[in-house]
């Protein structure tokens, strides 16, 4: 064995530059040969440990991470063999290479068969031993970069349908790959039309979830009962018309994302269950006592000022504070010029590539409308009006007539009428209300009447009055 001095001078000749670096685990009974690899691989930039015994050896992997382990196959306490069939019961990935004496290579190619990379005969060269762990190290790198850009491929793909290239929609496409590794709470916000729920379905799609289920469910369009039942779920005989258990949609996001959508319309009692669901990952169906583990994702949206509602005291501050643990905010259209441009090719090609018609151009003209009017509707209303357009337009171009006059005309800058046409009236909210109830309840009047809370005679009033007919149901 040669000893420190002699090494010390052969390696710092012949270290060169910069190395792939990793952590090594030296096992081997005999000190002599841990100090000499320890010096040796040092020098070669690699971090090493040493221990002349196998069980130490076991105890130090269940604790700590080795790029690679390098055993002895011949040691007194535990074989080299035996300690490599431990390591890899408990960890299949770990590489590993053994040392063995010449005349006991048949050993040396059962650790082969049981896992091991590669085996090194004693005595070796040292060139050819750092050649060895050279080849293992850097394999065991480029297998570790290979599936990193796979990891960074299904991200860059789930987020590149989210078009814009301004720079709060980079900075928001940077936060969402971000937060899609990990299994935080997202709350994401911006005025209605931003692109909420796609970048919902982005995080979900770039997430390890990605093959679990995707859930959405609209907080606005529910009442509370109704919300409850349908977010928790219900216990048969729960109330009337529960004639059998039904699971909730936080149930069926099992293993999957939960997206809450309009989290700001939700009472204080379902504030407190959501609660609940992020705290202890567990949900009680109405009319049970017995409480459900779910292991959901929650990614919630809103459009309203929740810091404003907190304070109100119509939003629970320790739900906010939960929800707000990494709040994404979508930028309005109108603040993002730049991304105009992008988002009409983007539309155009979509729409006529659904309505098989051949690929047209935006006229000038028509540009500078869709530059100066200042969507109130966001991208959504940007898409409905390049759908039109595409259907409209009769030549190869998109021109101004092919817009609405609302927007040829331009917005006002700030809302002078009282008469906002996109205001639902209270009768308007109240026939889609009585036309979904019907619809849950499959046209059975009586039972739509006592959700609804009136009697039957005002609910055929009412069918009457806004006209649900039979077929609409
Ligand atoms: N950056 C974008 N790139 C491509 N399409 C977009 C983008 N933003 C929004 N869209 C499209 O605009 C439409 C509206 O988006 P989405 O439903 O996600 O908005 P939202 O913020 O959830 O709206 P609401 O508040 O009304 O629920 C969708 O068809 C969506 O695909
Ligand atoms: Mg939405």
């Amino acid at each position: 064995m040669p000893n420190k001095f002699v090494l010390d001078s052969i390696f710092l000749n012949t270290s060169k530059g910069v190395k792939m670096a990793g952590k090594i685990l030296v096992v081997d009974d005999e000190k002599s040969m841990c100090d000499f690899m320890e010096i040796m691989l040092s020098k070669e930039g690699y971090e090493v440990e040493t221990t002349v015994s196998g069980s130490e050896a076991i105890q130090r992997t269940s604790s700590s991470k080795y790029d690679l382990i390098i055993a002895d196959l011949m040691m007194p306490e535990m074989s080299g063999l035996d300690l490599l069939k431990k390591i890899k019961k408990g960890r299949p990935n770990q590489d590993m290479i053994v040392m063995t004496a010449f005349a006991s290579v048949d050993t040396a190619i059962e650790a082969m068969r049981e896992g091991a990379l590669d085996y090194i005969t004693k005595p070796f060269k040292v060139d050819e031993i750092k050649l060895v762990i050279e080849k293992s190290v850097s394999r065991q790198k480029l297998t570790e970069e290979n599936s990193r850009l796979k990891q960074q491929l299904k991200k860059d793909f789930s987020f590149s349908n989210f078009i814009g290239q301004s720079e709060g929609i980079i900075n928001l496409k940077k936060l969402a790959a971000k937060v899609s590794v990990t299994d935080s709470t997202v709350l994401i916000r911006g005025e209605s039309g931003t692109g909420k729920d796609l970048i919902a379905k982005a995080i979900h799609a770039a997430s390890e979830r990605a093959s679990g289920p995707f859930v959405t469910i609209n907080c606005a369009a529910l009442p509370e009962t109704l919300l409850e039942s349908e977010l928790f779920g219900y216990k048969k005989g729960a109330f009337t018309g529960a004639i059998k258990d039904k699971d909730g949609l936080c149930k069926m996001a099992h293993g999957g994302t939960f997206f809450l959508d309009e989290v700001g319309n939700t009472t204080p009692a379902i504030q407190v269950k959501l609660l609940r669901v992020l705290e202890d990952k567990i949900i009680t169906p109405v009319g049970d006592t017995k409480p459900i583990e779910v292991d959901v994702r929650l990614i919630a949206a809103t459009n309203a000022d929740l810091e404003e509602d907190v304070k109100a005291g119509r939003f629970r501050s320790d739900l906010f504070y939960r929800l707000n643990v990494i709040p994404l905010y979508i930028p309005a259209l109108r603040e993002r010029p730049d991304d105009l441009p992008l988002l009409v090719n983007h539309f155009i090609k979509k729409y006529c590539e659904r309505n098989k018609v051949d690929p047209k151009t935006l006229s000038p003209g028509a540009l500078e409308v869709l530059n100066k009017y200042n969507w109130p509707g966001n991208v959504r209303e940007l898409e409905n009006c390049i759908e039109r357009a595409v259907l409209f337009s009769r030549g190869d171009e998109i021109v101004v007539d092919d817009f609405p006059t609302k927007l040829v005309e331009g917005t006002p800058q700030t809302i002078v009428s009282n008469e906002t046409p996109e205001t639902p009236t209270l009768e308007s909210i109240e026939k889609a209300y009585i036309y979904y109830i019907m619809n849950q309840t499959k046209g059975k009047k009586a039972k739509a009447a006592k959700l609804l809370g009136i009697d039957n005679s005002t609910l055929y009033r009412k069918l009457e009055r806004y006209k649900i007919q039979e077929e609409e149901k």
